[in-house]
């Protein structure tokens, strides 16, 4: 009796609180899925700045268009091909989660966080990489410093040309190269860092999310990669490719020792397969 009363009680608690749940809800998601990429009234990220857009398209347009942005940019779309130009053609992805009804709850949560009149926003001083921030940031994607709240290093499943380009790195995920400005320099890079709009990545960073000066070092390490002549803590990289090289050699090494070894097992085989 006293665990149905209970029960009662949660799902009348539940019911009268649903209103202002699907509010934030509707707030969380945005945090965790839209974030990486939009701003609400904080300037353009990789994708632009929501703030006001229930006003830029209607409502139908903007659910169709979260919902599957793949597809919509497929029909042709032209405004959706407008967006993509002045973002860098970097298309939305299509994230899990997005139904109608989800939408629809975010674009509520945009529309009350768009009545607000816009103060300019005030201009971030961009304070310049230090080359320690550059090798940590180096040392923390090669998994030679490990991350505070224990993320995977990123190696495991990336690339970058002038660093694990030897061993080829992961090949899970994209080649990260020239990522510092395909998503948006240091803003629209560490905004995608610090909730990661990959499948893949999301579930793992989620419980294992990275420092702010873990970023900005991450950060740091990408903005000297992609950029031509420019080596990126250069004692570092030669003392990892004198870590490869020697990797290398102790291999040649021991091919050498062993080439008998082939040949000793062959040869009888081959002589007892003649008899
Ligand atoms: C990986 C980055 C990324 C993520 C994550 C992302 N978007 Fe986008 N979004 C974009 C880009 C880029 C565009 C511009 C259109 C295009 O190129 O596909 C866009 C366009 C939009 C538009 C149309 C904007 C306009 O000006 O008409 C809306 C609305 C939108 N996104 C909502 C969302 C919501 C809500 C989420 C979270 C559920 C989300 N986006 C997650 C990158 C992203
Ligand atoms: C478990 C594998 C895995 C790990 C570990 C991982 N990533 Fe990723 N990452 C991916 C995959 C896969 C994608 C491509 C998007 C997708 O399919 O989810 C991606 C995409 C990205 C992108 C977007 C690239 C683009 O061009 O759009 C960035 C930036 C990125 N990862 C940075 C990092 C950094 C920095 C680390 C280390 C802190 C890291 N990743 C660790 C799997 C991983």
């Amino acid at each position: 009796m006293l665990k149905l009363k209970s029960t009662l009680t949660l799902i009348l608690l539940l019911a009268g609180t649903s209103a202002l749940g699907a509010q934030e809800a509707a707030q969380t998601f945005f945090e965790t899925n839209c974030a990486a990429c939009h701003t609400i009234g904080a300037g353009r990220l990789i994708g632009p700045d929501l703030h006001g857009v229930n006003e830029r398209q209607s409502r139908e347009w903007l659910v169709k268009f979260m919902v599957d942005p793949t597809a919509v940019l497929a029909s042709g779309d032209s405004y959706a091909q407008e967006l993509l130009a002045a973002s860098n053609n970097v298309p939305m992805p299509k994230l899990p989660g997005v139904d109608t009804k989800m939408a629809n709850a975010l674009l509520d949560y945009i529309a009350s966080k768009s009545g607000t009149i816009l103060e300019p926003a005030p201009v971030e001083e961009e304070i310049p990489f230090t080359a320690e921030e550059m090798n940590r940031g180096m040392d923390l994607f090669l998994g030679t410093e490990s991350f505070l709240k224990g993320t995977p290093a990123c190696i495991s499943c990336h690339n970058v040309s002038n660093v694990g380009g030897f061993f080829g790195g992961g090949s899970l995920g994209p080649d990260l190269t020239t990522v510092y400005s395909r998503l948006g320099e240091s803003r629209g890079l560490s905004a995608w860092l610090s909730s990661p709009a990959s499948e893949t990545m999301k579930p793992i960073f989620k419980d294992a999310q990275m420092s702010d000066s873990e970023i900005r070092a991450l950060v740091a390490f990408f903005s000297v990669n992609g950029k031509d002549g420019v080596e990126p803590a250069t004692q570092k990289a030669s003392f990892f490719y004198t870590g490869v090289a020697a990797a290398a050699a102790i291999l040649l090494l021991f091919g050498f020792l062993w080439r008998g070894r082939f040949r000793a097992t062959r040869i009888p085989m081959v002589e007892a397969s003649k008899r």
